[in-house]
């Protein structure tokens, strides 16, 4: 381990977060690297700094404290060492396994490595988790934004955002789509446009599996009801399809004491409505219109309940099942639509990126938008709590943007270290501020009689009210 990271001491009354079998060992004062970020990150960060520090100062008396440590990254960065993302902070990064950052700039035209993909390909971040819920008083485009308290489980390293994409009419391109359409095509009436660009999609068991088992993991240890495998599988059967068959091979082999799968609970709840039910009518029941398919589906459907009944009627049955987790799935179209229609029906959301990427910020405008949403990139080991939104660049410096973002960021890492004594505070401390409708212009300008406050001074009532 270094002593300096980019010309920038350690702290030396710090200690450095460990991870053993699969457990991080969190000492009271953390080393935690910190990058402020662009544009309002500069602001926000200041502010969020002050609210972390007062939390664990009165959750813990002294006890406890956070040694936060600058690490460089982005046009500050650019400006002292004329790197944007120097070697340094990408190490200090992994070798304090935790840590957080406001937004950064990525220079439009291309050459700059992302400090996002640089960080998440490393550390195998492939969680990225982004918990979308309401605190009273936020101003909200829906009628019961109350009702929204969902965690998306978003997989982070495969899907289009594989980075496999090919100019159309590249000799990459070219030589792409002949394969395609002379070897793996020929004889079918299928064939891609010779002026393509393309892309792959790769979706893997490995990036599937771990990304749901982290859902579900998530969803045991905090007792929540439901984890919805969120999938495309209706058109894209062997990679949203497959996401979808292994997210539920996941859930019945690693977590069967815990998880009732939706089908399950529709044969174990048509066994105790009609005790003298078949399995063949049991059939008809949870596949409606079965006696017109084929005799194998019916066998095989058949077979299902059979196996459900014979496997877990034991340990399930006699209305056990409403007691476990719900493991269902939605296709991702729908779900777009059930969120702002039912949205209490849904509690734990595990998705393919593409989806994933688009479902979290739909959710988060229902709650007051990207201002307030805090997100985590985890992996084994690993993990980068980030502001969700950009640099609003025309807001920088003037102290007056929303700081909620990265705030709740930190209340996702605090989570994450265990220290929820200071999480809650934070939490609740926020909840109070904004029900004193004391909120950043953004809020303002939706709510009836708000007082304007600037980011500094919503934190500092933030600390005020803990
Ligand atoms: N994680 C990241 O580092 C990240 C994420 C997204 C965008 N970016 C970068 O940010 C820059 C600007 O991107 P953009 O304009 O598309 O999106 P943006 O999120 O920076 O801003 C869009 C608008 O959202 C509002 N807004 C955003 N954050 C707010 C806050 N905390 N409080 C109040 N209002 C807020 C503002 O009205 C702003 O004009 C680009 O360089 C982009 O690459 C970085």
């Amino acid at each position: 381990m270094q002593t300096t990271y980019n010309g920038i001491s350690v702290p030396t009354d710090g200690e450095v977060i460990g991870y053993e079998d699969g457990k991080f060992i969190v000492p009271d004062c953390p080393i935690i690297p910190f990058i402020e970020g662009d544009g309002i990150g500069r602001d926000i960060w200041k502010a969020s700094q002050r609210v972390f520090d007062a939390a664990v100062a009165k959750a813990y008396g002294g006890k406890r404290s956070v040694k936060w440590f600058e690490v460089l990254a982005g046009e500050k960065s650019y400006g002292l060492t004329q790197e944007w993302l120097p070697d340094d902070t990408v190490r200090a990064t992994v070798d304090f396994r935790v840590s957080i950052k406001g937004p950064l700039t990525t220079p439009v035209g291309g050459g700059i490595r992302s400090l996002n993909v640089a960080l998440r390909q490393l550390m195998d971040l492939y969680q990225c988790i982004r918990p979308v819920k309401y605190y009273d008083g936020v101003p909200s485009p829906v009628k019961h934004p109350e009702l929204v308290d969902i965690v998306i489980f978003r997989e982070n390293t495969e899907d289009i955002y594989a980075g496999i994409e090919f100019r159309q009419r590249t000799p990459e391109a070219d030589k792409f789509i002949s394969f395609v359409n002379n070897d793996m095509l020929k004889g079918s009436k299928k064939k891609i446009r010779l002026d393509s660009g393309v892309g792959v999609k790769p979706i893997s068991i490995t990036g599937s599996k771990r990304v749901v088992r982290a859902a579900i993991a998530f969803a045991v240890k905090t007792s929540r009801k439901t984890v919805t495998l969120v999938h495309k599988g209706n058109i894209q059967k062997f990679t949203e399809g497959a996401f979808r068959e292994w997210g539920y091979e996941v859930a019945t082999s690693e977590f069967r004491d815990h998880v009732v799968t939706e089908r399950e609970s529709w044969i174990l709840g048509n066994c105790e409505s009609d005790p003298d039910l078949t399995a063949e009518e049991n059939a008809v029941l949870i596949e409606p219109g079965l006696e017109f398919a084929s005799r194998e589906f019916r066998d095989a459907v058949i077979a299902e309940v059979k196996h459900t009944i014979g496997s877990i009627g034991y340990s399930h049955g006699n209305g056990r099942w409403k007691d476990k987790i719900l493991i269902n799935d939605r296709i991702a179209d729908s779900i777009f639509q059930q969120i702002i229609i039912r949205p209490s029906g849904y509690s734990v959301l595990a998705t393919t990126n593409l989806n994933g990427d688009y479902i979290s910020d739909a959710a988060a405008a229902q709650v007051g938008g990207l201002g307030i949403a805090p997100g985590g990139n985890i992996g084994d080991g690993y993990a980068v709590f980030e502001a969700t939104h950009g640099t609003a660049p025309k807001y920088a410096d003037k102290d007056v943007v929303n700081p909620g973002s990265v705030i709740l960021s930190g209340v996702m890492l605090f989570d994450f270290l265990g220290w929820t004594e200071a999480a809650r505070l934070i939490e609740s401390s926020m909840g109070k501020t904004i029900q004193q409708k004391f909120v950043t212009y953004d809020f303002e300008r939706q709510m009836q009689g708000a007082t304007k406050a600037t980011t500094s001074e919503f934190a500092t009532r933030m600390i005020e009210n803990m």
